[in-house]
């Protein structure tokens, strides 16, 4: 218990025993780091802007004000969309842990089912080394299991919320890229409205729910392994254990193409 404590005060500690951890490396590149905590801003304050114009009745907001929280979510998405655009960028072209490969959870052959359900064993039941100690996962960059909720928010989840987000923008107030959308005849203009918003809207709650299990695993994560997660989207680095750190060195002596 006090050992734990002392490593909970100080992860570089863990440093002091190099049978079990071998090295703080550079795991996630800056233009990565900039994007995560860019991107929480952004999206805290399209939470907040859309949570005032939607319950402008019960704020008792005037219209032209309600109307200027509207314009800034639809302003605040359009730097949204450039910022989902960079991390794209980032999955084709970005460093090592920022690729698409390192997001995929499969591995040896084994496809998404096995592999969950692996992580998932693995998660409620750490492995432990030959002296009992708990090991952390082998993988130097995303964890494994949390790469089923980055995947699908990258790949799928935040694209979407764009493109619904620019929609509606074009619908509501003629603004670019499809102003012609806003002069649609009146049924198809409010069947497209409602049907984008009803989209925008369950996006949103599953942006929440990302942001629960992403927050619940981190935790999880460390309290488990008393390890420096949180603070590596921070300064970068990783504290790995022997294994993770000989993948990161064959991962990163053999840099992808692009
Ligand atoms: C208080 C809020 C947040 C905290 C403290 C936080 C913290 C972290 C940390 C420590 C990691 C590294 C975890 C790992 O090694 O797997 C991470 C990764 C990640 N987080 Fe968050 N996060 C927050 C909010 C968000 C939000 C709002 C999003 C997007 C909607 C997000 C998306 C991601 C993604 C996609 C990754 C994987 C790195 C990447 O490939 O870009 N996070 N986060």
């Amino acid at each position: 218990m006090a050992d734990r404590t002392q490593r909970m005060a100080d992860p570089n500690s863990l440093l002091d025993d190099p049978e079990r951890y071998n090295a703080k490396l550079p795991v996630w590149e800056p233009r990565l780091r900039l994007w995560h905590w860019a991107n929480l801003l952004v999206i805290t304050l399209l939470i907040l802007s859309y949570l005032i114009f939607d319950n402008h009745k019960a704020l008792g907001l005037p219209k032209p004000q309600t109307v200027f929280f509207q314009k800034t979510h639809v302003v605040l998405g359009y730097l949204f969309a450039i910022l989902v655009l960079g991390r794209l960028h980032l999955a084709f072209r970005g460093a090592t842990f920022s690729r698409w490969k390192d997001l995929d959870p499969r591995h040896e052959g084994k496809g998404f089912l096995a592999v969950l359900r692996e992580e998932i064993a693995l998660h409620i039941k750490p492995a432990t080394d030959t002296a009992g100690r708990l090991v952390p996962d082998p993988d130097p960059g995303h964890n494994r299991l949390g790469r089923y909720l980055y995947l699908p928010l990258l790949a799928v989840i935040l694209p979407l919320q764009v493109a619904t987000g620019i929609l509606w923008a074009s619908l509501k107030f003629g603004w670019l890229p499809f102003p012609f959308l806003h002069t649609l005849s009146p049924p198809l203009f409010k069947a497209s409205k409602e049907l984008v918003s009803n989209i925008h809207a369950a996006i949103l709650y599953a942006i929440l729910g990302f942001l629960l299990l992403h927050l619940l695993g981190l935790v999880k994560y460390e309290l488990t392994f008393a390890s420096d997660l949180f603070s590596s989207m921070i300064h970068g680095k990783k504290i790995l254990t022997r294994k993770a750190a000989e993948i990161y060195r064959r991962e990163t002596e053999d840099p992808p193409a692009g």
